[in-house]
């Protein structure tokens, strides 16, 4: 599998599951890379990490895809002329019940989650077009099961719905669009969420020792499935979702207290 010469665009590739897929594409694929997020320092370790392991120096572009979707789209098409792949992984999670949540962490939630893919994905396409490219969404065992995140829930399923609907505009334009669905992941998420290192070791523990495959998910796991994905391997797969969760939804292993 090789990315030579095709450019990737991943959102929220400071941390976590898109820091990983970034970095596997500039350094195991061959691929240039665009990096988003919001911390600029935080970006740049990203990217002194990627040319440290031999990757092509990233583009970095600093940014809230809930207000700089033109600029970001912008900004690598300036710096690289095209775009092959765009990963919107960007998102939150938050754990208020409905009933107790001000509509505006729905807003807020929806505007990340969804909106902004929605956007990235619409000025991405004559791109896209150009290059027979494709879009994969970072989305989650959540939006499949009503999970107890609860506007999270309905954000990720959002999310799925759009990656099946848009399938069909963008099929005719030969571009693909899919979605992957990942259980627990290690990293930093539950950190932002607040959580304690207690928590998370009792939920890692917990949820892991049920899962068939007996462990929860690392990024590898996830950014294996993408790289999949966005490669001509997958050229048949459009508007799929993707679970990648060690048997947990397979077990319900999941909204078990
Ligand atoms: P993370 O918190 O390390 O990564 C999310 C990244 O998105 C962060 O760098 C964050 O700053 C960035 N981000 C959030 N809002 C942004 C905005 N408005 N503009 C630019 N960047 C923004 O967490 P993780 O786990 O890597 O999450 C990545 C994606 O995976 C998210 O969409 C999350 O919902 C999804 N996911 C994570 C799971 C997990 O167990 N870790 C499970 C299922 C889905």
């Amino acid at each position: 599998m090789s990315f030579n010469g095709k450019v990737v665009l991943v959102t929220g590739a400071s941390s976590g599951i898109g820091a990983d897929v970034a970095h596997h594409f500039a350094t195991k694929l061959g691929a240039k890379v665009a990096i988003v997020g919001r911390n600029e320092n935080r970006l740049n370790a990203a990217a002194d990490e990627i040319k440290k392991c031999g990757g092509s120096a990233p583009l970095v572009i600093t940014a809230d895809v809930t207000k700089d979707a033109s600029r970001i789209i912008d900004e690598t098409i300036e710096e690289f002329g095209r775009l092959d792949v765009l990963i919107n992984n960007a998102g939150y999670g938050d754990c208020t019940p409905i009933l107790e949540a001000d509509i505006e962490i729905f807003d807020r939630l929806m505007e990340t989650n969804v909106r902004s893919a929605i956007i990235l994905t619409k000025l991405a396409t004559p791109y896209l077009e150009k290059t027979n490219g494709n879009v994969i969404n970072v989305s989650s065992i959540a939006g499949i099961i009503p999970y107890k995140e609860h506007f999270y829930s309905i954000s990720k399923a959002a999310l799925n719905q759009f990656t099946k609907v848009m399938a069909n505009e963008l099929g005719p334009r030969g571009i693909r669009i899919n979605a992957i669905n990942p259980g627990f992941i290690k990293t930093g998420a539950f950190d932002a969420a607040g959580w304690t290192e207690e928590q998370k070791q009792t939920l890692f523990n917990k949820i892991g020792k049920k899962n068939p495959l007996g462990r929860i998910g690392e990024v590898a796991d996830t950014t294996k499935l993408m790289a999949f994905l966005a490669s001509e391997d997958a050229a048949f797969i459009t508007g799929c979702l993707y679970v990648v969760d060690g048997g947990g939804m397979a077990a319900n292993n999941f909204n078990q207290d």
